[in-house]
């Protein structure tokens, strides 16, 4: 099985959007091969359906929704959260009291996905739903998103790259090399790597560049004077199929895959720093501590973005020269990467065996 034509395990959460993005506008957004409309019913509560109307194959997204349901631009065909045609507005109309009634609907149903809002981001499983309730497949939890004590910033990736080649870059600490002008850690060396059925989990020692302890610190963000070089653990988690990082006690970071296809991977790339070091600021009002916490949000964005840039140009060139010589050899040390792909195949096959 080669890892670079992997599928894979549908039987999990994956993010697809952020919360802020789905509105009572109807959204078109991809993973996996499906394309998915999001929308907000009347009481806020997100639906996930299959994005082609059944009646000629067009985009609901492109339509709008009325009261509960989703209506089709193209013919006004209406549908409800679970895909059911609610409503032809051209159909042996029966005028009661000026509602259309007993209408002879064609009985087809459109699918409908699992979709939860969860820590910020909107979730979709889209693999079978018996796993999803006899496993109680959960979202992997952000607890940091509403925590007063961390600034959180959001940075997309969308790269022209399978998802394996982005995973394989997040677990290689080493390449704090490309990063130069954005760079946390120096001098990563791998101490431990374990792996168990659903997680690898490396290990690093490294030297970290911030070190936010003082108030004033949270400034060695925008300035690099203030920076000063000093060890810390820098831990890195495959926890198929997201990704989990910590440098030191003062930032994590996180990866939520939405895997297009084989070819195209997109994720949100998320970045907390801690003020849990700041005992005073934690005696204050909670509505301060709020206020502090979307002022300061977004501080890393610069930083977090330009990191990104530099990954995905990596990302797509190994993709392209995977593309031209498939079965050029190419040469590792580094033990994680092997245990990611083992671990992209196992979840594979955990799948087929469903
Ligand atoms: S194509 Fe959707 S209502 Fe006709
Ligand atoms: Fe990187």
């Amino acid at each position: 099985m080669d890892v670079r034509t992997c599928e894979i395990n549908l039987n999990h959460w994956y993010v697809v959007a952020q919360s802020t993005e789905v509105t009572r506008q109807p959204i078109e957004v991809q993973l996996w091969h499906h394309s998915i409309v999001l929308y907000r019913d009347s009481k806020g509560k997100i639906h996930g359906l299959n994005n082609r109307c059944p009646h000629r194959q067009v985009k609901l997204s492109e339509g709008k929704v009325i009261e509960n349901s989703l209506e089709c631009a193209y013919h006004g065909w209406q549908f409800n959260g679970e895909g059911i045609c609610t409503f032809i507005p051209y159909l042996n109309p029966t005028v009661n009291g000026g509602v259309l009634k007993n209408q002879a609907l064609p009985k087809c149903k459109i699918d409908s996905y699992p979709v939860k809002e969860w820590d910020g981001f909107i979730w979709v499983f889209l693999g079978d739903k018996q796993v999803l309730i006899s496993q109680q497949v959960k979202p992997m939890s952000i607890s940091e998103w509403e925590h007063l004590n961390y600034i959180g910033t959001v940075s997309v990736i969308d790269c022209q790259a399978h998802f394996s080649f982005l995973i394989e870059n997040l677990m290689d600490m080493y390449h704090g090399h490309l990063h130069n002008d954005y760079q946390a850690w120096t001098e990563a060396k791998l101490k431990e790597l374990t792996t168990n059925e659903k997680e690898v989990k490396g290990v690093y020692e490294a030297k970290s560049y911030y070190k936010i302890d003082k108030i004033w610190s949270i400034y060695q963000l925008f300035f690099p004077r203030f920076r000063v070089l000093h060890s810390q653990p820098l831990t890195v988690s495959y926890c198929y199929p997201h990704w989990r990082s910590t440098l030191g006690e003062y930032f994590t970071i996180y990866c939520l895959f939405c895997p297009i296809n084989l070819t195209h991977t997109k994720a949100y790339l998320i970045h907390f720093t801690s003020l849990n070091a700041f005992h005073r600021l934690h005696q204050l009002p909670r509505w301060f501590r709020q206020f502090i916490k979307d002022q300061l949000w977004g501080t890393a964005q610069t930083m977090l973005d330009g990191l990104v840039k530099q990954d995905i140009r990596m990302i797509e060139q190994e993709q392209q020269a995977y593309a031209q010589q498939f079965n050029h050899p190419t040469y590792e040390i580094n033990p994680t990467i092997a245990a990611v792909q083992t671990m992209i195949k196992k979840q594979v096959k955990k799948e087929q065996l469903k």
